[in-house]
Formats: structure tokens, C-alpha cells, sequence
């Protein structure tokens, strides 16, 4: 099996986490690079429904490896949290989850500032974050003041915590959020510390190790193209790298050791948040999106806004990453729809755009060029061969497959793990 980086290709929630979890079998280790527990990746297997956040979707494979790589920010709190539950739920991470030295720690004062932030932001400024404390964290590892997993390993890291908290009141006050309790919050990060510690491990060689020893890798992204700090929609984007180059920065892997990149995309888009979205309906057929597709947020449960497929956004992605195949998902919820449109271009104050424009404002003010196909308003949730998909139902995945140049790898048509057509890989 070959080391794949799986990347969402839109604004997240493309179903990363289904695809993960078909793609664990053949699998030896799964590695998320970047993000924190502002993802939320959702695995249906039979009736139980699972939503990771930190930990790799890989977990749910009992005899798996999992690493939470240098390039994410780790909420201590969440972490336990999700390692608390999949134990309820008789998912050992002990012995198979590794947490990498050198990832960043989420304090909680990175999300009281994050929430500050975006509680004082006016009119269009606010991004809508999910107030995970991601930013302040990826703020605080850039400008060389972070907190990392080897930080919590060390003898003075209580001082250090506490140091930290104190000087984070400062900016917390000035941004009108509420202050922390220093000895309360100390105290909980210790407790927090204890637990989170004997995951801690050297993870790069581990993975240097695996990779000697013939093991295949499984790259899990976090976000999408869209929301990747330098390739997304800034501002309205996350603050790490979604895109697999980030793969290799968040890991320590190389890039000649990656064999194969594949790009997530759902059959039509969505985003959570603010920011630009071209082809956002706010109409019935918006609203049928989000009931038909579930469209409400896995960390958050925000709405999520819904539209037409973007093959601008797919194209750009596919440039960005250079995916080797496609994992289209979500195709079933088209299944009621007598024309599908998607957009090829977009508009903007007489200009054509083939790809997307970095002004936010332009981005903002595009209009759709659209495409109109014919539907095929037939059930495609309960197939399992892709010879059976209805002949419209292909055109449309082939047109999409076409228009980015991507081939076709997998086929998702509903959220458990039956619903899933191989088709190239
Ligand atoms: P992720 O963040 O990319 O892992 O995606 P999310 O889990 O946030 O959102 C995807 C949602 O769509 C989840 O509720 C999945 O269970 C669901 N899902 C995944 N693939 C399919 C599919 O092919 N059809 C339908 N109807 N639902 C799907
Ligand atoms: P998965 O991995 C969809 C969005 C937020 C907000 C912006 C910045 O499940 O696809 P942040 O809290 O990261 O500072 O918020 O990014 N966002 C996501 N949207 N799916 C996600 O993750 C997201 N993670 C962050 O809604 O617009
Ligand atoms: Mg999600």
C-alpha cells in the first residue's frame, strides 16, 4: 500500500473521515499533520456514528498506529476528552496513539483570546472561527512563544504554564475577554499534563522507523484547500497548512517518500464560517442541500452554507496538491435534483476568472458561470457498484473528473462505509 495524503479539496467537511476510515484497512499508520480540534471528522460504521477532532480516524481500527504530528496544536482538554469517550466506547489509544514533542499546546487562554477576538470584530472582520483557540496558538508557534509537548515533559513546566498564563491576561484584558484564574488554571493544566504525557513520543523517528520497516502511511487532513493559511480564502481561512505540502512540514516525513495525494470533494460545496463563497444558494435549493446532505457543523453545529459545485475552487486544488485521483463524496445527495448546475468561471466586474482571484473583495463580488446538467432523480444511496450508477449520475462525475482533470478514485454515495464505490484505486 502506497503513503497517500488524503486533503480536502473545498472548505472542509468534504467527508475526510469516511474516506480515512475505508482507506485504514489497507493501511499500517494514520498521521493528522496539522489543525486542532477545530476539525471534526465523522465515521459511520453500521448504526454507531463516531466525530473525531485531534485523534486520527485510523483509531477506530483496533490494530492501527495513530500519530498527532509536530504541525498540529493539541488542546489538552479536548484530547483527554476524546480519549475519555472512544474509551467508553472500548477504543484503546493506549500504546497506538503517539503525540509528536514538538506539536504546540492549546492553552486556555488561546481560546478565551480567539472568542475576544472574534466577539470585538466589526461588520465583515470576523471570520467565524470555531473558537478552538487555533489562531492564537498558531499565532503564539510563529512568533516563537508556544508552548510544545516537550514543554509538558520537562521539570519547570508548571512555571512555564504559569508564566504564560499571566502574561495572557494581559492581552485578554485589553481585548475585553475574561480574565483566567492563574493558580486555577495552572492547577488544571498539571492535572491535564499528567494524563497527556506518557503519549508524548519522538514521533518522527517512529514514523522513520515504520517507514524502514515497509509500513504504509495514511496522511489525514484537517480543513480543506480553501480554508489553508496561505492558499485559502484569507483571511478567512484556518492558520495552518491543509495542503499536502503540509504533510510532509507536519510529520517530518519527506516528500519523496509520498506516493500518492487524493483530493476529497463533495459532489457539491459547502463552507462554515464567514468569507467569500461563490456559489453559495441561500434559496430552496440551499436549504434542500443542507437537509438532504446533514449539513450542520461536527464541532460546532453551525449550518453550514450550501451550493452548487465550484469547479474553479476543484481545479485550483488540484493545481495546488497535485491529486492523483479524486474521492467524490456526497454524490447521493443530488439524487432529487432535475438540473445540477456547476460553476465553471466566475465573473467579476467584466472580467472572466479560470481560477481564484487572492483579493477577498473580488472573490466576494465574483458571479457564478454555470453549467447546466441534466439530474438523474433516482436513489444511488444503496448502490454498491459503480457499473449500477445511474447514466446521468456518471455523466455528472465524469463531467466533474474532466473539467479538473483528476481521475476518479472512489465514489461515496452515504455515509457508512458500505456506501463507497472503488472505482481507479
Ligand atoms: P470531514 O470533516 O471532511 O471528515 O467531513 P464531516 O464529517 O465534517 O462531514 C461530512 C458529513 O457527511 C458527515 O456527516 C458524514 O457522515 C457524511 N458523509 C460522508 N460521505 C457521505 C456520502 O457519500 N453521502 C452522504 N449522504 N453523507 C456522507
Ligand atoms: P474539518 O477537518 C470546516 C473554519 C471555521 C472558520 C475558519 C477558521 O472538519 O473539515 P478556526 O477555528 O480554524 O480558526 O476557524 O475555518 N473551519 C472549518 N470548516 N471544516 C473544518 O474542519 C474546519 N476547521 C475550521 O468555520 O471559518
Ligand atoms: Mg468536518
Amino acid at each position: 500500500m502506497p503513503n497517500t495524503v488524503l486533503v480536502g479539496a473545498q472548505w472542509g467537511d468534504e467527508g475526510k473521515g469516511k474516506i480515512i476510515d475505508v482507506l485504514t484497512r489497507e493501511s499500517d499508520v494514520v498521521v493528522r499533520y496539522q489543525g486542532g480540534n477545530n476539525a471534526g471528522h465523522t465515521v459511520k460504521v453500521g448504526e454507531q456514528q463516531y466525530v473525531l477532532h485531534l485523534i486520527p480516524s485510523g483509531i477506530l481500527h483496533e490494530e492501527k498506529v495513530c500519530i498527532i504530528g509536530n504541525g498540529l496544536v493539541v488542546d489538552l482538554a479536548g484530547l483527554m476528552a476524546e480519549i475519555d469517550e472512544l474509551a467508553e466506547l472500548d477504543i484503546k489509544c493506549e500504546g497506538r496513539l503517539y503525540i509528536s514533542d514538538r506539536a504546540h499546546i492549546v492553552m486556555p487562554y488561546h481560546r478565551e483570546i480567539d472568542a475576544a477576538r472574534e466577539a470585538r470584530a466589526k461588520g465583515n472582520k470576523k471570520i467565524g472561527t470555531t473558537k478552538r483557540g487555533i489562531g492564537p496558538t498558531y499565532g503564539d508557534k510563529v512568533t516563537r512563544r508556544g508552548l510544545r509537548m516537550i514543554d509538558l515533559c520537562s521539570g519547570d513546566f508548571e512555571a512555564k504554564a504559569r508564566q504564560h498564563i499571566e502574561e495572557a491576561n494581559c492581552v485578554i484584558e485589553a481585548l475585553g475577554g475574561q480574565v483566567l484564574d492563574v493558580d486555577e488554571v495552572t492547577a488544571d493544566t498539571m492535572a491535564l499534563a499528567a494524563r497527556v504525557r506518557p503519549y508524548v513520543a519522538d514521533t518522527i523517528s517512529l514514523l522513520k522507523d515504520m517507514s524502514k520497516a515497509g509500513k504504509s502511511v495514511l496522511f489525514e487532513g484537517a480543513q480543506g484547500t480553501m480554508l489553508d493559511i496561505d492558499f485559502g480564502s484569507y483571511p478567512y481561512v484556518t492558520s495552518s497548512n491543509a495542503t499536502a505540502g503540509g504533510a510532509c512540514t507536519g510529520s517530518g516525513m519527506s516528500p519523496n517518500k509520498i506516493d500518492r495525494v487524493i483530493g476529497v470533494l463533495k459532489a457539491y460545496t459547502t463552507r462554515v464560517g464567514e468569507g467569500p463563497m461563490p456559489t453559495e444558494l441561500t434559496d430552496e435549493v440551499g436549504e434542500q442541500l443542507r437537509k438532504k446532505g446533514a449539513e450542520f457543523g461536527a464541532t460546532t453545529g453551525r449550518p453550514r452554507r450550501c451550493g452548487w459545485f465550484d469547479a474553479v475552487v476543484a481545479r485550483y486544488a488540484a493545481a495546488i496538491n497535485g491529486f492523483d485521483y479524486w474521492a467524490i463524496t456526497k454524490l447521493d445527495v443530488l439524487d432529487d435534483h432535475e438540473k445540477i448546475k456547476v460553476c465553471v468561471a466566475y465573473e467579476c466586474d467584466g472580467k472572466r476568472y479560470e481560477t481564484v482571484p487572492a483579493d477577498p473583495d473580488v472573490l466576494e463580488k465574483c458571479v457564478p458561470v454555470y453549467e447546466e446538467l441534466d439530474g438523474w432523480c433516482e436513489d444511488t444511496s444503496e448502490l454498491t457498484d459503480y457499473a449500477k450508477l445511474p447514466e446521468n449520475a456518471k455523466k455528472y462525475v465524469d463531467y466533474l473528473c474532466e473539467i479538473t482533470e483528476v481521475k476518479l478514485g472512489i465514489l461515496s454515495v452515504g455515509p457508512k462505509r458500505s456506501a463507497t464505490l472503488r472505482v481507479g484505486i
